[in-house]
């Protein structure tokens, strides 16, 4: 069986070429038939259930956060959380972290310049706020991470430390084991004397004992649906991404923190199950992770997340699907080079990268480009990608991108390609 069959989408859009996977996948019959069965058989509200109805929808509940964190490598599922996307989830962290006080004016925040708007905007809004100052890490021209740059701004203001995993525009994968590794040189563990003893400093003050480690966050939307991500591996703190780009169904992301980190947190948002018990004038936050999932979940979402791991494991996992997208990324680059008149925004190389392609025809705006392509059943992305602060920097205002999935085959390739030397000697 092809890779294409287990997606019913191409069977009910015969001659579809779909190259937008990086705005969000296709689902394999496995989640769509795992989501009505669920919905059919197992559906009922969970938490202070007494039926076994219930009782189902709760345990399938709790498999999909172990199932999660056996993949990323957290230690304990109720480390997992759930919100609606990447980009609920990045304001819950920001907004939860501001209320616990964790930021003081004049902190600083390092982000990359090639963020996604979900981890650009939630800190603008905290500079807003409370005033703490946004600086942008630089890239060099290969597009990879300039750590000569962040090493520079590493200073004792900086209390979180937010990049991407991999660029949404151009593919990069940045080395965030190197980030961690500079972050521990530079900011070694406190030495004692502590006033009150260490084991008194909470861990969400760390970053304020002067010398203390920034929280280092990972926005991981883009690297999950390509490659096996690991959270001790990284060393990170805490971490989002969100399912519907890795062929779950859309309304269901993920952020996962350190469990000392989120215990200590004040949730951005208190209610329904998020909350052990209510008076007339006060009440008290349930226990992790209910406590940062108020109201009833996203259930067949959670339950589509499932499924879509047991469909990864089924074709091979990660490592098929990594060996799958490195041959079609050797075989796109291969047919770029060989059009004249079209600029790569990326890495020329198919091993630092995963098959996201974003590219300017010269001359030609990139929305014609890409409405070219629709109208022959080519699906690929104009425009900025969420991304207008490195839009800005690269003085490119839009660019085509085309994003490539385990779904997608040389034909696909060699059909899209085709269609652009056409649309490139039609439109300019
Ligand atoms: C790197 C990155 N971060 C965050 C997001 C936001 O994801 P969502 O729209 O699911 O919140 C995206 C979506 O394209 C992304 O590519």
């Amino acid at each position: 069986m092809s890779m294409k069959e287990y997606f019913p989408i191409f069977e009910n859009n015969p001659g579809l070429v779909y190259m937008d996977s990086t705005a969000t996948s296709q689902k394999p019959r496995q989640v769509i038939d795992g989501v009505s069965e669920y919905l059919s058989h197992d559906y009922s509200n969970i938490h202070r259930w007494a039926y076994s109805l219930a009782e189902r929808s709760e345990k399938m509940y709790v498999d999909s956060k172990k199932k999660v964190a056996e993949y990323i490598g957290a230690e304990n599922w109720k480390e997992i959380i759930y919100s609606f996307n990447s980009t609920y989830a990045s304001n819950l962290l920001v907004t939860s972290l501001r209320r616990s006080g964790y930021f003081q004016k004049g902190d600083k925040v390092l982000v990359s310049i090639v963020e996604h708007h979900a981890n650009v905007v939630p800190w603008l809004i905290l500079a807003e706020e409370v005033g703490v100052e946004v600086e942008y890490i630089r890239v060099h021209e290969d597009f990879s991470l300039d750590f000569e740059d962040l090493a520079s701004k590493l200073d004792d203001r900086v209390k979180a430390v937010s990049l991407t995993h991999v660029s949404n525009v151009t593919g990069e994968i940045f080395d965030l084991e190197r980030v961690n590794h500079l972050l521990s040189e530079r900011y070694p563990p406190l030495t004692p004397p502590y006033q009150g003893g260490e084991e008194n400093i909470p861990p969400l003050t760390r970053g304020r004992q002067g010398g203390g480690r920034p929280l280092f966050i990972v926005d991981a939307s883009q690297s999950v649906p390509h490659m096996a991500v690991d959270v001790q591996k990284i060393g990170c703190d805490f971490l989002f991404f969100t399912w519907h780009k890795v062929m779950a169904d859309s309304g269901i992301g993920v952020l996962w923190g350190k469990e000392a980190l989120l215990s200590e947190m004040k949730p951005a948002f208190s209610w329904g199950g998020a909350i052990s018990w209510v008076k007339k004038t006060c009440f008290k936050e349930a226990p992790l992770p209910d406590r940062f999932e108020p109201g009833t979940p996203n259930l067949s979402g959670a339950m589509s997340l499932l499924k879509a791991y047991e469909f990864i494991e089924s074709i091979g996992g990660y490592p098929q699907i990594e060996a799958i997208e490195k041959e079609l990324s050797e075989y796109f680059l291969q047919k770029f080079w060989e059009v004249s008149g079209v600029r790569l925004i990326g890495s020329t190389k198919s091993d630092s990268r995963v098959s996201v392609f974003s590219f300017i025809v010269d001359g030609v705006h990139s929305l014609d480009v890409a409405d070219y392509l629709a109208d022959h059943d080519i699906c690929i992305r104009a425009g900025q990608h969420c991304a207008e602060p490195f839009m800005g920097e690269l003085w490119v205002h839009h660019t085509c991108r085309a994003s490539l999935y385990i779904y997608n085959t040389r034909e696909d390739i060699d059909r899209f390609f085709e269609v652009l030397e056409q649309a490139i000697l039609e439109l300019k």
